[in-house]
């Protein structure tokens, strides 16, 4: 069905400045003083849906941001994950938290993106789910052999082969090691692999039962139900937002 809603700020150009956590530091120039000086009748700043990126429904379910806002590499990573877990008759809870574990990454924060990720589904799971998302950022640093789970080789080539980990993310892992959810934290670790390359991406609503299950959608949709963090799912939706 063809969407009516007219796009905001109509008539005139709606500038776009970068989010400042994906630009410093980058060598991307500071266009927030040239585009301040641009700002006229015929000049606004971007509020509201950008037609460069999929509309989102009024309501946005779990499936929407899979769909109209995770990148490419996300939704292949996230589902592949979560499919070789139910495919080897792993818990739905292990299931569920193989398919959200990098949720940040999709296209919000990518630093300490466990962490984010954890608090973003944290109303809507499990504390157990959101836990093991949390807890799998730093247990990916540390081999466990009980389950055939060794340091990744892709983090020898993202990182070099000396890096080390900071303080937290060692403590965290430590800390995680002893709790009695550890091993569903762990599971996430074991199926979060890479594998980009030869795969392609299954359809998120493969997984509609396992979501109905264990990600309660708020019926006012995910921003708009006054969570503590409805903020970061509207993000999500107007990531080009000024303020
Ligand atoms: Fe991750
Ligand atoms: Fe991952």
């Amino acid at each position: 069905m063809e969407d009516e809603r007219p796009w905001p700020q109509a008539g005139r150009e709606r500038m776009i400045i970068p989010a400042p956590v994906g630009r410093i530091g980058t060598g991307a120039a500071e266009i927030e003083h040239a585009m301040l000086a641009r700002m006229d009748d015929d000049h606004v700043f971007m509020m509201g849906d950008n037609p460069a990126l999929p509309r989102m429904p009024e309501r946005p379910k779990l499936v929407d941001f899979f769909r109209h806002r995770f990148g490419d590499i996300t939704i292949r990573h996230l589902t592949t994950s979560a499919k070789r877990a139910l495919d080897e008759g792993m818990d739905e809870k292990v299931v569920m938290a193989c398919l959200l574990h990098d949720i940040s990454n999709g296209c919000f924060v990518r630093a300490d993106h466990g962490y984010w990720g954890a608090q973003m589904i944290a109303p809507y799971v499990s504390e157990e789910i959101a836990w093991a998302v949390k807890y799998h950022q730093p247990l990916r640093y540390f081999a466990d052999e009980s389950v055939g789970y060794e340091y990744p080789d892709s983090y020898r080539k993202f990182f070099g082969p000396d890096y080390v980990p900071p303080d937290y993310i060692q403590r965290d892992a430590a800390e995680a090691r002893s709790h009695r959810w550890y091993m569903t934290s762990r599971l996430v670790t074991l199926y979060d692999l890479y594998f980009f390359d030869d795969v392609s991406a299954f359809d998120p609503e493969i997984f509609t039962d396992i979501i109905g299950r264990h990600f309660k959608e708020p019926a006012e949709g995910l921003g708009f139900d006054g969570s503590p963090v409805a903020h970061m799912w509207r993000t999500m939706i107007w990531p080009n937002n000024f303020l």
